[in-house]
């Protein structure tokens, strides 16, 4: 088979890693990958998996090249073309394609359709209100004595949620997004939600439009600095499983999420076809669902595909298809943590350009995988591209070992202002 991912980061590297395993994939194309996604090869055959520079956003340009190649299956990492409706575009040409279509698409695109979609079908969440106008948003918020957070109701490049220790700053919050327009017309509408205390767990589910197939657990680390301190980025590591849901937890999890979400699109005419990845945190009254992602998370996915058994393939073929409900999850017992190594300064300014030394000594560790994020090659020589540049992933018996073997990695790579934490995991320890 011929295969095409789409997106440039470090998921998108673990896709295409875990998928160039499959002895049923003959050639890939990436659009647009990075340097590392460039050096892996084929099980089938060792052929390089090649990138094409074409952006993720570029739904003609993409549409053009899997027509022109006669891609068999496309893979889509990235949020953004599956809101723009690459799926239905796909597929309206007779193209088979893995990923949510743009109706699915919504419960990440929109806060509030995800907010009233989960208050509809029962699905526990924070107590929240949605809302146009700013002047009953901020009476919502006093009725929660100003502790609350306030989502722009779009997408905003993961910044559009403000967390509120008051009323005044609740009210700042409405009138930045809704008066001010930060985000633009992402926050013409906000949800605000009752601050929630407890542990925050990544939760990812395969869904073929019927059945949902729950991953293991993981946990991400949002924040940019060690102890949670600093600000909030794209995910500066994760690891699975974490020990804050154990299994009869997590099937108890699923029965309340995934049932009546399921049931919900059903009965709604939604066909959620693809990953649903949604975040929960671990309250003392239970879990609740703070938000949906439509997509793979990133970090998540590097924990997760180096602990997967399956022929990724073929389970991202059963979504397409319908028949997830025939197949089992197979996962290995051993722990997986994954460290990003970011450019100095993410998530705010930073450099670009810098050589990357040490990634053929980190190659050679065993149990261990470089994901590339943000790299690039440049006359010969892998250099930093992005803010989020590596994600560093080992395995082990337990979280103690991946951890020790993760960071013993992270020990032989070196790039000019190299940023990441030292404690990802070290909670769960
Ligand atoms: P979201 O994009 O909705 O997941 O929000 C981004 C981050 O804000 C989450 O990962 C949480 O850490 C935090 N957050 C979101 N909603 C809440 C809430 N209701 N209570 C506490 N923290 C929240
Ligand atoms: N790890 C956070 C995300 O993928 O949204």
């Amino acid at each position: 088979m011929k295969l095409l991912v789409i997106g440039s980061g470090g998921r998108e590297h673990a896709l295409v890693w875990k998928l160039a395993q499959s002895p049923h994939v003959t050639q890939m194309w990436c659009a647009p990958g990075n340097a590392g996604i460039a050096q892996e090869r084929l099980a089938k055959n060792s052929s390089a998996v090649e990138c094409v520079n074409l952006g993720a956003e570029d739904l003609p340009g993409l549409l053009a090249f899997a027509q022109g190649k006669k891609a068999d299956f496309t893979v889509v990492g990235p949020d953004n073309p599956l809101a723009l409706g690459i799926v239905d575009l796909f597929q309206s040409h007779g193209l088979r394609i893995w990923g949510v279509n743009r109706q699915a698409a919504q419960f990440e695109s929109s806060k509030v359709f995800s907010q009233k979609f989960m208050e509809k079908y029962g699905i526990p969440t924070a107590a929240a209100g949605t809302f146009s106008e700013a002047g009953p948003a901020k009476a919502f918020c006093a009725t929660l004595g100003g502790k609350c957070v306030v989502k722009a109701d779009g997408l905003a490049l993961g910044k559009g949620v403000l967390i509120c220790a008051s009323q005044a700053e609740a009210e700042k919050a409405v009138d930045e997004i809704m008066v001010g327009k930060a985000f633009g017309a992402a926050g013409a509408n906000v949800v605000i939600q009752e601050f929630l205390e407890g542990t925050e767990v990544s939760l990812h589910a395969l869904c073929d439009g019927k059945t949902a197939k729950i991953f293991p657990t993981s946990q991400d680390h949002k924040r940019a600095l060690d102890g949670d301190l600093g600000l909030n980025t794209g995910g500066m590591g994760t690891y699975s499983p974490t020990p804050f849901l154990n299994d009869a937890q997590l099937v108890d999890v699923a029965k309340k999420v995934l049932d009546p979400f399921m049931r919900g699109c059903v009965a709604e005419g939604i066909d959620y076809r693809g990953l649903l990845y949604p975040g929960v945190m671990l309250t003392r009254s239970g879990p609740k669902i703070l938000e949906f992602n439509a997509r793979f998370g990133d970090p998540e996915t590097q924990v997760y595909l180096t602990r997967m058994e399956n022929d990724l393939l073929e389970l991202l073929a059963a979504c397409v298809c319908g028949s997830l409900g025939s197949l089992e999850l197979k996962w290995s017992p051993l722990a997986s943590v994954c460290v990003v190594m970011a450019s100095g300064g993410y998530p705010g300014n930073y450099a670009k350009g810098r050589p990357i030394l040490g990634l053929d000594a980190a190659a050679k560790l065993s149990h261990t995988k470089v994901f590339h994020a943000g790299t690039a090659l440049k006359d010969g020589q892998i250099v930093t591209s992005g803010g989020r540049v590596l994600g560093v992933t080992a395995l082990g018996r337990d979280l103690k070992a991946a951890r020790a073997a993760a960071y013993a990695a992270v020990d032989e790579i070196r790039f000019d202002g190299a940023q990441y934490r030292r404690d990802i995991a070290a909670k769960a320890l």
